[in-house]
C-alpha cells in the first residue's frame, strides 16, 4: 500500500477523546503535555487535526469563539502544531488556510505567535498588533502588602465577572468565564463599594500555576490580585503580560519572575483587538486569548 500524500490527508474535528494524542503531539515538539489546558480547549473551543498514517496526530490547532454563538465577534486560534517528522512540508500552511477559510471570512481572528509560527501567519494576512512577555518563577513578596483588598470569587460574582470581563475584552466570554471556577485552583476578585474592580484566575499547568485571565481597572489592583494568588500556592507562577504594562512587568521581575519567551499578538480582519487593553493584563492562555 502506498503512503498517502500529506496534502490528501483529511482535516477533521478533534474532540475530548483526542486529548492524549494532542498532548503526545506537544511532547513531540518539545512542548509540555498540558493536558488540563487541552481539556478546556477541546471542550470550550473547536479542535482541528490531521491523523498521521503511522498513528497519532500529525497536526492540530484549536479555535475558540467569543461573542454570540450564532455570530461570533472574535475567534482565537492556538496550539498550532505539526509533528516534527512532518515539519516544513506545507502541513501547517494547509491547516491554517482551512481554519482561516472556515472562520476568518466572517469573523475577525487573533492569535499569539511564536517566532516559528509568525512567518506563516504573516503570509496568510495576519498583522502584528502587539506582543506579550511570558514570565515564570517563584513569586517572593516584597515591601508593604498591596493596599487593594481581594477575596475568593463566589457563584454570585459570576454574572458581574462576565460583565466586567466583557468591558475589558471587548466581546462576550461567558462560556469561558463560567468554566473558570472548575478549571482554576483559585479565582479571586477585587472590589470597591460592592463593584468588581478586577479578577484573576490561577490554574494548574504541569508544575506551575498559570496566572490568567488577569483583568483589572488599574495596575495597583492587578498587583494585589497577583500577590493574593501567589500567597496561596507553593508552585512557581507563569503568566503572559502585555508588554505595554511595563510597570507590572518590572514589579513581577523584582519579585522573582523572569522572562522566558515572547509572543507576537496578531490579528486578521481587524486592525486592533477590541476592548480596553489598559485593563487586560494577561490572557487566560495564549492559546485562547
Ligand atoms: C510553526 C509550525 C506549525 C509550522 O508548520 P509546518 O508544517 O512546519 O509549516 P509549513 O511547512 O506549512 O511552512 C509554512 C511557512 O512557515 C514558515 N516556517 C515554518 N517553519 C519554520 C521555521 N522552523 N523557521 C522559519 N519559518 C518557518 C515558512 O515561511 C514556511 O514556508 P516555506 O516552507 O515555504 O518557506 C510548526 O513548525 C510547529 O509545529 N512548530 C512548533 C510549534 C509552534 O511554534 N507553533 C506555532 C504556535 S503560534
Amino acid at each position: 500500500m502506498s503512503t498517502p500524500l500529506l496534502a490528501d490527508l483529511p482535516i477533521r474535528r478533534l474532540t475530548h477523546r483526542d486529548l492524549s494524542a494532542c498532548a503526545d503531539l506537544c511532547e513531540d515538539r518539545g512542548w509540555p503535555r498540558e493536558e488540563h489546558k487541552w481539556g478546556l480547549l477541546l471542550t470550550a473551543g473547536r479542535g482541528y487535526g490531521i491523523d498521521a498514517p503511522d498513528g497519532g496526530l500529525l497536526a492540530a490547532c484549536v479555535v475558540t469563539e467569543y461573542g454570540s454563538p450564532q455570530r461570533p465577534d472574535l475567534c482565537a486560534i492556538g496550539m498550532v502544531l505539526v509533528a516534527e517528522r512532518h515539519a516544513r512540508q506545507g502541513v501547517g500552511r494547509r491547516l491554517m488556510r482551512h481554519v482561516v477559510t472556515e472562520t476568518g471570512t466572517t469573523t475577525p481572528l487573533t492569535l499569539y505567535a511564536t517566532p516559528h509560527g509568525r512567518p506563516l501567519y504573516e503570509e496568510l494576512g495576519f498583522k502584528v498588533t502587539g506582543s506579550s512577555d511570558m514570565l515564570s518563577g517563584h513569586f517572593t513578596a516584597l515591601g508593604p502588602p498591596p493596599a487593594v483588598a481581594t477575596r475568593p470569587a463566589t457563584g454570585e460574582d459570576l454574572a458581574s465577572l462576565v460583565r466586567f470581563d466583557r468591558e475589558a475584552f471587548g466581546v462576550d466570554r461567558t462560556h469561558m468565564i463560567t468554566r473558570l471556577p472548575a478549571f482554576s485552583d483559585q479565582l479571586r476578585v477585587a472590589e470597591e463599594a460592592g463593584k468588581i474592580t478586577g479578577y484573576v484566575a490561577a490554574w494548574p499547568n504541569m508544575d506551575t500555576h498559570v496566572v490568567g485571565p488577569l483583568v483589572a481597572r488599574d495596575t495597583e489592583t492587578a498587583k494585589a490580585l497577583v500577590a493574593s494568588v501567589a500567597a496561596r500556592t507553593d508552585r512557581p507562577l507563569r503568566t503572559d503580560i502585555d508588554v505595554r504594562h511595563e510597570d507590572l512587568l518590572t514589579w513581577l521581575k523584582e519579585r522573582g519572575l523572569a522572562s522566558v519567551a515572547s509572543n507576537s499578538i496578531m490579528t486578521y480582519g481587524i486592525p486592533e483587538l477590541p476592548g480596553d487593553w489598559t485593563r487586560r493584563f494577561a490572557p487566560l492562555t495564549v492559546a485562547a486569548g
